[in-house]
């Protein structure tokens, strides 16, 4: 059986795999910063600073690579490439955004960064680029929909996703050889922020003036020339409306 390691498998995408992989009886370890509960299945490592990371790494066969650092994302994935072993039979997984190498966004370039350090560490890996999560898109509303006057950001076109689809899609390529590739995955539907946020409201029964802000230059001709979208559409999953509609949050 394989030994699974899961950076940030206590996060929103890290706990949906968690959900797959016990669905199937596979026992993994959570990389975690903490472990207060003293689970024996969590590993406290932490990518940034460093610390704990090879032991968390000794011996698996498959790492999936779900950690994230809004500002160092980079050096986070180089620390982790560093404490494996490039002749170690291993198989890196690592979770991607779709259109990072055309949308000029901070995050954006340390995510990009971070592909091209596991491209040339010589790691069998697969990479998989996904659009935004449903709940991404959901907390984003939350902060700029909180008071009845918000401002959002113009014509972004989006193509959200289930993200238990992009667990599971995860899991499926996990189960092949590497084939040090990139694949990608969107939601079935694209909408821009407006239609977004329309159905949101409607959703959550709330009602708010709505302000677009447009966004200028390069960020803005990515933004809404749908750089953030892919042709390669998870048809099955639920789409922004059912999941708002199914959302339990809410
Ligand atoms: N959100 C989206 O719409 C979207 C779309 C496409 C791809 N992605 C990618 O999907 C991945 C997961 O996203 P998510 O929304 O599930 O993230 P999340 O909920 O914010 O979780 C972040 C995870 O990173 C871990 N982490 C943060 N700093 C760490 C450090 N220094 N050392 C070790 N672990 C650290 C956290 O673990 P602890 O707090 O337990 O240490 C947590 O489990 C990210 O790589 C993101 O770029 C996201």
């Amino acid at each position: 059986m394989s030994k699974i390691l899961i950076t940030g498998g206590t996060g929103n995408l890290g706990k949906a795999l968690v959900k797959i992989l016990d669905k199937n009886n596979i026992s993994y370890t959570i990389a975690s910063r903490k472990n207060k509960s003293g689970a024996s299945n969590v590993a406290v490592m932490d990518l940034v600073h460093n610390k704990g990371i090879e032991k968390a790494v000794a011996d698996k066969d498959i790492i999936f690579h779900l950690a994230t650092d809004m500002k160092k994302d980079t050096e986070a994935t180089r620390n982790l490439l560093q404490a494996m072993q490039p002749e170690a039979n291993v198989h890196l997984v690592y979770i991607s955004i779709v259109g990072i190498d055309e949308v000029p966004f901070a995050y954006y370039q340390q995510k990009l960064a971070s592909e091209e350090e596991i491209k040339r560490s010589g790691i069998p890996y697969t990479i998989l680029r996904a659009t935004q999560f449903h709940e991404f898109i959901d907390d984003i509303f939350s902060k700029l929909l909180k008071y009845p006057i918000g401002l959002l950001p113009k014509k972004i076109i989006a193509q959200p996703i289930q993200i238990e689809k992009v667990a599971e899609e995860l899991y499926q390529l996990s189960l092949k050889q590497p084939e040090n590739k990139t694949d990608e995955i969107g939601g079935s539907e694209a909408y821009t922020f407006e239609e977004m946020a329309k159905e949101w409201m409607l959703q959550k029964r709330k009602k708010r003036l709505v302000i677009n802000l447009p966004i200028f230059g390069a960020l803005g001709r990515a933004f809404h020339g749908g750089k953030l979208t892919t042709e390669h559409k998870q048809k099955d999953g639920l789409t922004w409306k059912k999941w708002l509609e199914s959302d339990k949050r809410k």
